[in-house]
């Protein structure tokens, strides 16, 4: 049986939108059940929608509590019965009581622990590393700091702006994520610590090379 997923997004979703477009396909082994937003008007709504998903928003901007917007947001959840939750580029803090009740996987763009935060290619980028690069994650109450399940490095370019490497990172995130999201549908997990294991094997799977940058294949 096909895994529910959720997706919460906070603006374009080119990240939803690769999901909407591999969970398509019954062999992935996940179906996308919603996609949500914290503000109206989140480019990825109108992707779900035009796809036949369902798409909500609870507006950060409505609720003048932080534990109010996270109640919300735990009733519309709770009423789709995820399986797992995928944060992909949603800007908001889950409270804990979020995570308690679903498993949510987040997507960074940068190799966590380098750059956690909300402006992790700009800091990247004004550090000065040669390699940076994107992390799905499962999400714990701290800032981009729960178990990594994959990472994938992208090289900087001396002529790079925020902009351009952003656009550089986001094209092999959302195939990891893809990649993640089918796996963790088809195979299971276990996490030990801080260890993430996909499958049964008990050992970190080899990660596909289909989505790491060209340059560092
Ligand atoms: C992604 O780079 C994600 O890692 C970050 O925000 C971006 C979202 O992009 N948190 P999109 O909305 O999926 O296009």
């Amino acid at each position: 049986m096909s895994s529910r997923v959720v997706v919460l997004i906070s603006g374009a979703g080119s990240n939803a939108a690769a999901l909407l477009e591999a969970a398509a396909d019954p062999g992935f082994g996940a179906s996308v059940v919603a996609v949500g937003a914290d503000r109206y008007g989140a480019g990825g709504l109108d992707l779900a929608r035009q796809a036949g998903v369902e798409a909500f928003t609870v507006p950060f901007a409505d609720y003048g509590d932080r534990g109010d917007w996270n109640a919300a947001l735990i009733e519309r959840l709770d009423a789709y019965r995820p399986d797992l939750v995928v944060s992909a580029g949603f800007m908001r803090i889950l409270g804990a009581e979020v995570l308690e009740r679903h498993t949510v996987v987040n997507i960074h763009p940068a190799l966590l622990p380098a750059f956690p935060g909300a402006h992790a290619v700009r800091d990247a980028l004004a550090y000065g590393v040669a390699i940076t690069g994107a992390t799905v994650h499962f999400a714990d109450s701290g800032v981009d700091t729960g178990p990594v399940i994959d990472q994938v490095a992208v090289r900087v370019d001396p002529r790079d702006d925020t902009a351009s490497l952003h656009e550089r990172i986001k094209s092999v995130e959302r195939r990891m994520l893809v990649e993640v999201v089918g796996r963790l549908a088809r195979e299971g997990w276990s996490v030990q610590g801080r260890q993430v294991r996909l499958g049964g094997s008990g050992t970190r799977q080899t990660p596909s090379t289909e989505y790491v940058a060209e340059e560092n294949r």
